[in-house]
Order: structure tokens, then sequence, then C-alpha cells
């Protein structure tokens, strides 16, 4: 194993105490069925640690001795929606003898806020029941918002089972972070066209997208037109490229213009001035990165930035992950890389121009990684 680097103990801001007992695992939460995924991605970006117990949609890691990560750590792990300090399971009957074990074993601490999430989204478990009666044994507030806000020192309770939860806590600081078990807290809007809208709008909060008024962008892959539609709220000019029908909604849109054709039957000095790229299209990632590479090469196209869903057919091809993301260097961008919560089988990559300084919230991470 290779030695822990040490690690600096960040300054707590406004000076809110974690446990005594900082916990001797991470347990890191993902969508089920990418543990594995999950743990490659480990072993390559933080190998000082050892997978412990794993369930679907839970996997947890054991640090070594001496290594005590700051409060906010959240390496780049991609595959993990949540990742906080575990420590360890209890185990009751009831709802209040599991809430007073709970505490128990988080100890004193200034928590500012909890966060209950299931470790599997279709168990049945009373979130908002077991969450009020976290609170007011903590004595927080009973309207404490969901979300926490950055800083906030958070107790997690992950529900295993009705009898069985894990106790862990973080201190949140990324977009993600703040969302209860990392995943998105926006319900899709029913007067969106697509789910695309909801993992559009997912990513921009996560890497904090600076989208502007006026900025122009095209879509590759944009029917039925629910992430076209987002770029259109934002207030861009938008042009989406696809074969299949856009719905009228987003069709009859004054800034929206519809190339009705495969990517790779538009000129290419057609895609010069626009200021984004975002590809959503049903084809392997391979060809994904072929269709965005034609254009970015052609002289005269420079888009700030490039906003890719990269679909995994089977969980297996995301190994080629560091070779994709190499792809984006070889271009002249500095990617990163997050399988958001609302998304399917699929990882979404967001890439701005090397040397313009974007340093997204989603960033922050170890040093030398
Ligand atoms: C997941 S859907 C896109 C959803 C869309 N982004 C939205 O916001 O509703 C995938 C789309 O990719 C399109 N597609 C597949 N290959 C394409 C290509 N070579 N050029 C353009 N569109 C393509 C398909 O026609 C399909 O409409």
């Amino acid at each position: 194993m290779p030695s822990p680097s040490p690690m600096p103990q960040a300054s707590p801001p406004g000076g809110s105490a974690a446990p005594r007992d900082r916990g001797e695992f991470l347990l890191a939460a993902c969508q089920g069925g990418a543990e594995e995924e999950l743990c490659r991605r480990q072993q390559a970006v933080l190998p000082e640690v050892r997978r412990g117990a794993w369930r679907r949609g839970a996997v947890t890691f054991r640090l070594p001795v001496g290594f005590d990560p700051p409060d906010a750590f959240f390496p780049d792990l991609v595959f993990a929606r949540a990742m906080i300090r575990s420590l360890g399971q209890v185990t009751a009957a009831t709802v209040p003898d599991l809430v007073a074990a709970a505490l128990h074993r988080a100890g004193p601490a200034a928590w500012r806020n909890v966060h209950v999430w299931p470790r599997d989204p279709r168990t049945d478990a009373d979130v908002t029941g077991i969450r009020a009666a976290l609170l007011t044994a903590l004595g927080l507030a009973p309207d404490t918002a969901a979300s926490a806000a950055p800083g906030d020192l958070v107790l997690d309770c992950v529900i295993d089972t009705a009898d069985r939860w894990w106790v862990g806590w973080h201190r949140a600081a990324t977009p993600a972070s703040c969302w209860p078990g990392g995943v998105y807290p926006v319900p899709l809007p029913a007067d969106k066209v697509s789910r695309a809208w909801l993992k559009l709008d997912e990513a921009i909060a996560s890497f904090g997208i600076p989208l502007a008024p006026g900025e122009r962008a095209c879509e590759l892959g944009a029917a039925p037109g629910g992430s076209c539609q987002r770029l259109l709220e934002a207030g861009l000019e938008v042009v989406g490229i696809d074969p299949a029908v856009i719905d009228p909604r987003v069709a009859n849109h004054p800034r929206f213009t519809h190339w009705r054709k495969r990517s790779r039957d538009v000129k290419l000095r057609e895609f010069r001035g626009f200021d984004w790229i975002v590809s959503d299209m049903n084809i392997d990632p391979v060809s994904t990165l072929e269709a965005i590479g034609r254009i970015v090469a052609e002289a005269g196209v420079r888009p700030r930035g490039i906003i890719a869903t990269l679909k995994v057919p089977t969980w297996p091809r995301a190994e080629a992950l560091p070779e994709w993301l190499t792809t984006f260097r070889q271009w002249g961008y500095v990617p990163l890389v997050r399988q958001l919560s609302t998304g399917g089988r699929e990882v979404c990559c967001y890439a701005t121009r090397a040397g313009r300084g974007v340093s997204p919230p989603h960033a922050r991470r170890r040093p030398g990684r």
C-alpha cells in the first residue's frame, strides 16, 4: 500500500466541531450496479484505502491508521454520489430506539443538519419522519432545509433496512454534498419535455456551469428537446441537431433552430461561433467522442465548454473512462466527470477550455490527483 499522504485538517467554517470519534471508514453511495466501477476508480485515485463491506448502492472503505482526511473530503470517484465518514451501524426494532442508538453512536458535535437517505432508493422508509425525529433529538429547528449549506456539519443516517442504519457524517462543501445522499433534490417539473431537462439542470448545479444569456449552444442528440429547453431557459440561442422530432414547445421557441439531421451530416463550418457544445446521443461513448472531436478539430470552432453524456452500454466499458478523459485533454479541454443522480448508466463530462481559469465547485479535490 502506498504511504498515506499527510492531509491537513480543514478549518471548519463557523468553527463547528466534528465528532471526536471521526470514524475509521468512508462510505460511498452509488447507483445500484456501479459498485465495481466505483471500486476501480477508488483503486486509481485513492489507493490508500481498502474496500470493506459492500451492498447494492453502497461501498465502505477502511482508512489506514494515521490517515485522517479533512472533514470535507470528496475524492474524485466519479461514481460516488455521496461520500461520508462512517461511524458504523446501529440496529433496533423501532425508530425511536434507532434514533437513540444513532445519536449515541454519533456522539456530541456541532451538528447543523441531518441527512436521512436510503442505501437503495427502492427501500420503503419514512425518511421525513425519521429526519424529523433526529432533528428534534438534536435540538435543531424542525424546518431545517433538507439541503445543507456549504460548511455545515451533517449527521448522515443511511437506511440499510428497516431495523439497521449506517451512521456517519460529512461537512458539506460541493453542491452534491449539500444534497441528502448526493441525490439532486429537484423533481422534474410537469412542463418539461423530457428527463434530459433534469439531467442538464443537475449538471449545471453540480458543476456550476456558467451559461450566460445570449451565448450560443448546439446540442447533438437533441430530440425530444428537454436539454434544449433548459438551455433556452438560461437565455441561450440554441441549435438542436437530431434526425428525430423535436417537441413543439421547444421547436417553436424563437431562439431555437432544428437541424434535422445526424451530426456527421452537418458541415463543419456551421459549427463556428458556438460557445457550448452539448451532446446527449444514444450511441457508444467512442462514437460520441468521435462526433465531438470532428467538430472541435475544425479551425474556428472553439467552444468555451462541452457538456457531454457518455452512455455506458455495459458497466465494464466504464473501465475506459481515463482514455475518454484523455481525449478531452488532447482537444485542449479540462474535463470533470460525474455520474449524475438523475441519469442512467452514463456519466456526464463537463469540459472547459484549458487556460480559461474556470474552477467549478465540483473541481475541489486533493492536490496532485
Ligand atoms: C437520449 S435521446 C436525447 C434526449 C435529448 N437530449 C433531450 O433533451 O430530450 C438520444 C437522441 O440522440 C439522437 N442521435 C443518435 N445518434 C445521433 C447522431 N449521430 N446525430 C444526431 N442525433 C443522434 C437520437 O435520435 C435521439 O433522439
